[in-house]
């Protein structure tokens, strides 16, 4: 591929609406490498309860997780097709997507000075372009000016069925309710901080994709990648 022609691709969106298969599947078809911003507020919140400084249903210690941002490593290891995180050199791509860590984030996610961090790590990352990166705010805080954008939607109820699959599968022992419940309440934090809320960008091609199939989404996808790149040419 052209690297003139690389572009930064923002797909921001609520949780659980889809944008982290569609992004990683865009990425690997195109040849760009794929970003899940979550991720990297995944792995600090683990390391704040595996440290003691996060637990489900209390607030975390925040002076304590600041002081030791400059010392949490986080990394993305690839394997074949798969994207696995890394934290302090360990793989905790599985630990990460727990209920547990889940019911964690958003209040994590939600205090600036981490923000900031891991914002200036996703900007380094995306310095030399080719990249796909999914999120919240990839569109309006981390890549103001990427190329393409795209913000994801769907029904909570929908949302909340897709992650009850994922988890149960895993063999995960959650009910559905307890899942919407969590969908609910992510996005009520997510909306509603200060620091970087989840909110689509004004030049975003927003998507529902409740009722589309993976493969029509895939296919809609490319079509908008493409004349993305045809307008940058
Ligand atoms: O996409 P996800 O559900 O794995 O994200 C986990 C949490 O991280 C989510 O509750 C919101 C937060 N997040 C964020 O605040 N900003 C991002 N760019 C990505 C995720």
């Amino acid at each position: 591929m052209n690297s003139e022609r690389k572009i930064i691709i923002a797909i921001d969106g609520y949780s659980s609406s889809g944008k982290s298969t569609m992004a990683r599947q865009l990425a690997s078809a195109i040849g760009y490498r794929y970003i899940d911003s979550g991720a990297m507020y995944r792995a600090v919140t683990l390391w704040a309860m595996r440290h003691g400084y996060m637990s489900q249903g209390s607030s975390p210690d925040v002076d304590a997780i600041v002081a030791a941002l400059p010392e949490i490593k986080i990394d993305f290891k690839v394997e074949g097709p798969r994207q696995l995180t890394m934290l302090d050199g360990e793989i905790v791509e599985n630990e990460i997507r727990s209920l547990e860590v889940s019911n964690c984030v958003s209040p994590i996610a939600a205090i600036p000075q981490v923000r900031h961090a891991l914002v200036r790590m996703q900007q380094a990352m995306g310095e030399s372009k080719g990249i796909v990166m999914d999120g919240r705010d990839i569109g309006t805080v981390v890549f103001p000016d990427a190329e393409m954008k795209v913000f994801c939607d769907a029904s909570a109820e929908r949302r909340a069925e897709r992650r009850f699959k994922e988890l149960t599968d895993k063999g995960a022992s959650v009910t559905y309710e307890e899942v919407l419940d969590n969908v609910r309440t992510r996005d009520h934090i997510d909306e509603t901080r200060s620091e970087g809320p989840l909110r689509c960008a004004d030049d975003a091609v927003r998507l529902d994709n409740s009722a589309m199939t993976i493969d029509e989404q895939n296919q809609w996808l490319l079509d908008l990648y493409r004349s993305c790149v045809a307008a940058v040419k």
